[in-house]
């Protein structure tokens, strides 16, 4: 077993992993954090979107171990400090980009990356960055539209049926 210690929304935590223990597992087993989810086990789905040092990663393709002394987020940290929806939250609520939320946790922390990367993305840029977050039930357009709306740009009409 191996000590690791990090900030995880801003608290330090530590805990004993193994080395083969993912970033993901000791997110939801050991700190209960089950925000982020698991949806695959080939790291195609996105469920498992964190940051890390700032960057999106998917937590599964991470060993704990190497998240040691890192600065984590997870979607559990992402609402206002008053516990309100940060903006990108409420802009899902706003505007249907989520059915069944599985993959919303994943989806929020790839379009909170994205936006702080790129602050007034494109829908092409949009639909892009989310290549690697798998979505079973919304066809993706409903996402795009929070994402446009969050970034304070126009909404893309809705798609034709
Ligand atoms: S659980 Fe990580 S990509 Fe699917
Ligand atoms: S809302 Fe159900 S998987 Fe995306």
């Amino acid at each position: 077993m191996t000590k690791v210690s990090m900030t995880v929304n801003g608290k330090t935590v530590s805990g004993e992993v193994e080395g083969r223990t993912l970033l993901v597992n000791f997110l939801r087993d050991d700190l209960h954090l089950t925000g982020t989810h698991v949806g695959c086990d080939t790291s195609q789905c996105g469920a498992c979107v964190v940051h890390v040092n700032g960057e999106a990663v998917k937590a599964c393709t991470m060993f704990a171990a190497e998240a040691d002394g890192a600065e984590v987020a997870t979607i559990e940290g992402m609402a206002n400090s008053d516990g309100s929806l940060n903006t990108i939250q409420q802009a899902f609520q706003d505007y249907h980009g989520l059915q069944c939320g599985f993959c919303t946790p994943g989806m929020v922390m790839s379009a909170a990356a994205l936006l702080k990367e790129n602050p007034k993305p494109s829908e092409a840029e949009v639909r892009d960055y989310l290549e690697g977050n798998i979505c079973r039930c919304t066809g993706y357009h409903n996402i795009v539209r929070a994402i446009m709306a969050a970034s304070g740009q126009d909404v893309p009409a809705v798609a034709a049926e």
